[in-house]
């Protein structure tokens, strides 16, 4: 049994922290708004603190799964930050997807204090945390992920170590580009088959057993055919991600000619009012236009 904290009880952070208590770990939790630490605890059991410092006091590894870079630094950095509380030894696992950069910002701050930081974005969305399923990409010093991973595993599929600082931010930023390009070629797939008359559930499993077979066909393509976005990844947070990445583009110099234009077909989507929809609302701007 470990004594860990979980900062962030939000989508994903909600069930993650309740795979860790599952998994037999003493779990400490903090939410900004406190009516959701309650019930986590009146839930899963546990502890819950009134600031991030209060929660990590004692524990041996600390979680966190918030917005984004900004939401990132209030929680880690300042008084009542989670820096000013974790021991010297503790490591601290980073799960929001934010920018390469502030993993390195974080890992040298932690550094000097003598917390081992890892970034650790998830892909998997809410089914893949409810499921304790998700898929955990890596960056940071290969002893403190071999202390980590065991125990995020408790939530994941796949804990994968990528490399050094920041590593872990950038594989998920290839994987929110490759999503991008995928849900609008299977967007304008579905919208030409439903033109065409066709029988689209008959087309999805028939395709899905060959080459253009993906995730987002598997778990998206019916759905996307029906007109149903109240649910999944929002189109928000994929437009903070894309942002990640085309800042990173600048530094690495990587084109992204496609990956900009889906960003503007989704800042139609939220301008249509879609904000908290799916990503693969990209398929209403087709089928409504
Ligand atoms: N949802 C998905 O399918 C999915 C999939 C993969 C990755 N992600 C990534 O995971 C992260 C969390 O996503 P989510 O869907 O769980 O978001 P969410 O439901 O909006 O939850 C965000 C959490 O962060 C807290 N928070 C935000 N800003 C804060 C601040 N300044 N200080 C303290 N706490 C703050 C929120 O507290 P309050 O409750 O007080 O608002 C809440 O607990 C994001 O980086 C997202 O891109 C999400």
């Amino acid at each position: 049994m470990t004594k860990v904290a979980f900062i962030g009880l939000g989508v994903m952070g909600y069930p993650m922290a309740g795979h860790l208590k599952a998994g037999g770990h003493d779990v400490t939790v903090y939410n900004r708004t406190t009516a959701k630490a309650e019930a986590w605890v009146e839930q899963h059991g546990g502890a819950m603190a009134t600031t991030p410092r209060a929660a990590v006091e004692g524990a041996e590894i600390v979680f966190s799964c918030v917005g984004n870079d900004d939401d990132l630094r209030s929680v880690t950095l300042g008084d009542d930050g989670i820096f000013a509380g974790l021991a010297s030894g503790a490591i601290y696992v980073d799960n929001t997807t934010a920018s390469a950069n502030v993993a390195r910002e974080l890992y040298a701050a932690g550094k000097e204090k003598g917390i081992a930081c890892i970034d650790a974005p998830v892909s998997g969305g809410q089914a893949g945390a409810e499921n304790g399923q998700l898929t955990v990409m890596c960056g940071g010093d290969q002893a403190a992920f071999d202390k980590a991973a065991p125990v995020a595993d408790c939530y994941a599929k796949a804990v994968t170590l990528m490399g050094a600082p920041g590593a872990g931010q950038l594989t998920k930023m290839v994987n929110q580009i490759c999503i991008a390009g995928l849900v609008q070629g299977l967007s304008e797939g579905m919208n030409f088959g439903m033109r065409a008359g066709l029988d689209m559930e008959k087309v999805l499993a028939v395709i899905g057993k060959g080459a253009a077979q993906s995730w987002q066909m598997d778990n998206r393509g019916s759905t996307m055919c029906k007109g149903e976005f109240e649910f999944g990844f929002a189109v928000d947070w994929m437009r903070k991600d894309l942002s990640i990445c085309f800042e990173e583009a600048k530094n690495n110099g990587a084109r992204l000619p496609a990956t900009a234009l889906i960003d503007q077909f989704y800042a139609q989507v939220q301008a249509r009012g879609g904000k908290r929809w799916d990503t693969s609302s990209l398929m209403h701007l087709l089928a409504n236009d």
